[in-house]
């Protein structure tokens, strides 16, 4: 594939040239979980068995390793299968920072499952460089990234993490769900490791679980996180494979909208009195916005809010809107808006007033009236 092409191109073309066989256009899904040997029991092309490799999940790793710039990709079952695989193929002893703000599912790894490795997560507050850099050890082998993270869309400096990372012989690894490739390159900007759960934007339509991981280097890193996935089988099935291409040809046209309809959104929330505070990268009161404004294209479809009178009042908010949903996840094209606090187990670090809002592709003034009158009923409580 031509590395000029742009990133829109990219998404529909790279992965998805018409099958030799046939001609079609749409790719093939390939479900067998074996493939023939040769007479003298070799190998007849790279595939042997569907828990190493599967051809429409190739197709998928092309696309997404042209989309990040990176010299590889693999997929995985989902986006936690996609991050335990990465840190677990760290060596044991060693020491990872973690954000502060971060998906749930990262510190519930580090609480349950990454002792037992003898790799131990130190939460830092990714957007303050200096205090990362005094988190550091000689045992930090990975940094942590998340950004935007989830829930609170606060903002890292990628390129300054990777100098610091770099600095001390560790890796950069970032999550780039929220922005997803259309918007930030964290490769580009000097991360060695880019993780995505493609259950959210790149899936786009609610109804796909995935996850993966795209590499800078195709070096012995590399090598150790494919073995992983082989050997303990969290691979992406071919027909979620199928499906991931699938939304990743129209994900640049979908992020456009997502990002237009969460600006006109966050600036709604950031005018209502019953509104304490909007977290938005694209607001320039976000106190990362200039960071933001460097490394991403635009802002997305992700943004928090909280809600003044506390955590009843936010419970109300979402409990009273008609249109927008109140469930758990991102990313896809219907709006979901969240109560976090209530879905991060017995210690939630989410402030209790606070919503998180994926933004879909309805009409934004069909959300801002729902939003109204569910702002305005819950002034009214
Ligand atoms: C930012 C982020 N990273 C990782 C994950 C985990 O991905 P999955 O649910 O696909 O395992 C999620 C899930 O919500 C997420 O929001």
């Amino acid at each position: 594939m031509n590395d000029k092409l742009r990133l829109e191109t990219l998404a529909i073309h790279a992965g998805g040239a018409p099958d030799k066989e046939t001609g079609a256009v749409a790719p093939p899904i390939h479900l067998s979980t074996t493939f023939e040997h040769g007479p003298a029991g070799e190998r007849r092309s790279d595939y042997e068995y569907l828990r190493e490799r599967n051809p429409t999940q190739d197709r998928f790793e092309t696309m997404l390793a042209a989309l990040e710039q990176g010299e590889a990709a693999l997929a995985f079952a989902s986006g936690q299968a996609a991050m335990l695989a990465a840190i677990g193929s760290l060596p044991a002893g060693s020491q990872l920072l973690i954000p502060d703000d971060c998906y749930t599912g990262l510190r519930a790894l580090c609480d349950d499952f990454l002792p037992e490795k003898g790799i131990h997560g130190t939460i830092v507050d990714m957007g303050d460089v200096s205090a990362v850099r005094a988190a550091m050890t000689p045992s930090t082998r990975m940094i942590w990234a998340e950004t935007p993270s989830n829930p609170q869309v606060k903002i890292a400096d990628i390129a300054a993490l990777a100098d610091i990372a770099h600095g001390a012989g560790a890796l950069l690894a970032c999550d780039n769900t929220f922005a997803t490739p259309v918007l930030q390159r964290p490769l580009a900007l000097g991360a060695d490791l880019v993780m995505h759960s493609t259950t959210k934007y790149f899936g786009g339509h609610s109804d796909v679980l995935g996850g993966a991981l795209a590499f800078a280097r195709r070096d012995a890193f590399f090598e150790s996180v494919f073995h992983r996935r082989h050997i303990t089988g969290a691979i992406l099935s071919p027909f979620n494979a199928w499906l991931l291409l699938r939304g990743a040809r129209s994900l640049p046209a979908r992020m456009a909208w997502h990002c237009r309809n969460a600006r006109a959104i966050a600036e709604f929330l950031a005018a209502h009195p019953a509104v304490e505070a909007v977290h938005y990268p694209g607001l320039a009161s976000h106190p990362d916005h200039a960071v933001a404004a460097r490394q991403m294209s635009d802002f997305g479809g992700m943004l928090s809010f909280r809600v003044k009178g506390g955590r009843d009042a936010a419970l109300h908010v979402a409990g009273n809107l008609r249109l927008i949903l109140n469930a758990t996840s991102l990313g896809g094209c219907e709006s979901l808006i969240e109560h976090r606090a209530s879905v991060e187990g017995p210690n939630p670090l989410s402030p209790q007033n606070l919503l998180r809002f994926s933004v879909g592709l309805e009409n934004a003034e069909d959300l801002i009236e729902d939003l109204r009158q569910a702002l305005a009923d819950g002034d009214a409580a």
